[in-house]
């Protein structure tokens, strides 16, 4: 009998003859060729991505706006896949949602026009306001502060407010941007009026609200969504009610990517759903900024297995892989995913902790976790590398950032 394959076998990330295979690739013939640590980039799987969202809001009959956070993948391979998915300002183009003036820049260097960019960043400087004032993108500010900064420079002009919702998703505690106790995001219920009266002193029109739940969070975070959509859509009739134009409501990110066989993904169609539900009767064009969604499964990581060793109770295997390279477990507590490349669908007999080269203890990323058995001088790929990993990579202990291969199907 034919087992059922792994959980993560897609169209792109596949198995022949027991190895593992990427956009058509065998991925250890690439670790092999490339050398390691390497990232290997799926870019057909960026725009199915896109595509599959974009579906699911079409389906629930939103007026949509889909953007890219780019803090999850800025390289310009990647940026050129989703600037090539349609003509700017058509529904099945995608915009990008910049965190800083270096992405405002990136954006218009790699062809979107500035009202394509949403900029929603936090604790921004004068120096911040000179490049997004020069290039007239459209900010979400969120903090009165921020407001109040932002109308002295530039009175007249309109912005959107991020709210904090009271309540959050995402997929550990750690992950939740918003919820009971204040996080550093966003302006809650108490401050809204404050908020409203400080963009009317420096006549400045609000047409955006804008909230962002959470990062990471699976099928059972819709919950905590739909609490925090409650939340933003009671600010937006409190905005209007004091008279701004709320144009477009900003749902933000935050749907992840599920990392091992007993996560369950994100239903796009149950998403876009309770979307329409708080949203439908509003008049309002709904913006959604994915990062990892729309990037997190595209792409690998592979390394190579430089040490198996136990050490009283637990069996190491170390890769030549750093925390540097690959923050998921270290920074954010995600489960990740390993796969021996020669032999993709073997039994996962043996319990491990699989650590990393770099001289700090945390530097593991994953413990008790089963595999196939390995040796030294195996090729292993980490799945869901496409999002926050390169992005977020360092030269930590002077140890390379890591090169990465783009292939298509
Ligand atoms: C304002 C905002 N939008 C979008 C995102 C993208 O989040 P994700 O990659 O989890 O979808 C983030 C992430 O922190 C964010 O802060």
């Amino acid at each position: 009998m034919i087992g059922a394959a792994p959980w993560w076998v897609r169209p792109g990330l596949e198995i022949e003859r027991g190895r593992l295979t990427i956009a058509g690739h065998d991925a250890e013939g690439l670790a092999r060729e490339h050398g390691t640590p390497l990232f290997v980039y799926d870019l057909t799987r960026f725009a199915e991505n896109a595509r599959r969202m974009q579906a699911a809001l079409a389906g629930a009959g939103l007026p949509f706006r889909l953007r890219f956070a780019m803090k999850a993948n800025p390289m310009p391979e990647v940026l050129g896949v989703f600037r090539g998915l349609g003509t700017p300002g058509s529904a099945r183009s995608v915009g990008i949602d910049a965190c800083s003036p270096g992405e405002v820049e990136r954006a218009i260097e790699c062809g979107w026009r500035p009202d394509e960019v949403s900029f929603t960043g936090t604790n921004v400087s004068e120096r911040d306001l000179d490049v997004l004032l020069g290039r007239g993108v459209h900010v979400n500010l969120d903090a009165i502060s921020q407001i109040q900064r932002y109308g002295r420079r530039a009175p007249g002009r309109a912005i959107g407010v991020r709210v904090d919702p009271g309540a959050g998703a995402g997929y550990n505690d750690h992950l939740h941007y918003s919820g009971d106790r204040p996080t550093k995001f966003g302006i809650g219920p108490e401050r809204l009026d404050d908020a409203i009266a400080a963009a009317r002193r420096h006549d400045l029109t609000i047409d955006t609200a804008h909230f962002h739940a959470g990062s990471g969070w699976l099928a059972d975070g819709l919950p905590g969504f739909e609490a925090a959509l409650t939340g933003a859509v009671e600010a937006v009739h409190r905005l209007r009610a004091a008279g701004c134009p709320i144009a477009e409501v900003n749902v933000g990110g935050g749907l992840g990517a599920p990392a091992r066989a007993d996560e369950r993904g994100i239903d796009l169609d149950a998403y876009a759903a309770t979307l329409a539900r708080h949203l439908g009767g509003l008049d309002v064009v709904v913006a959604c900024e994915p990062g990892d969604y729309l990037s997190k499964d595209a792409a690998i990581l592979l390394g190579e297995v430089v040490t198996v060793e136990r050490r009283r109770t637990v069996t190491f295997v170390g890769l030549d892989i750093g925390w540097n390279l690959n923050c998921a477990y270290f920074i954010y507590r995600f489960a990740q995913e390993l796969v021996v490349c020669r032999a993709a669908d073997a039994p996962r007999t043996e319990t491990v902790t699989v650590a990393g080269h770099i001289n700090e203890a945390g530097d593991v990323f994953a413990e008790g976790y089963a595999i196939p058995p390995v040796a030294e001088g195996d090729m292993v790929a980490l799945l869901n590398a496409g999002g926050y990993l390169q992005a977020m990579s360092s030269t930590h202990c002077l140890r390379p950032t890591g090169s990465a291969v783009f292939l298509e199907r």
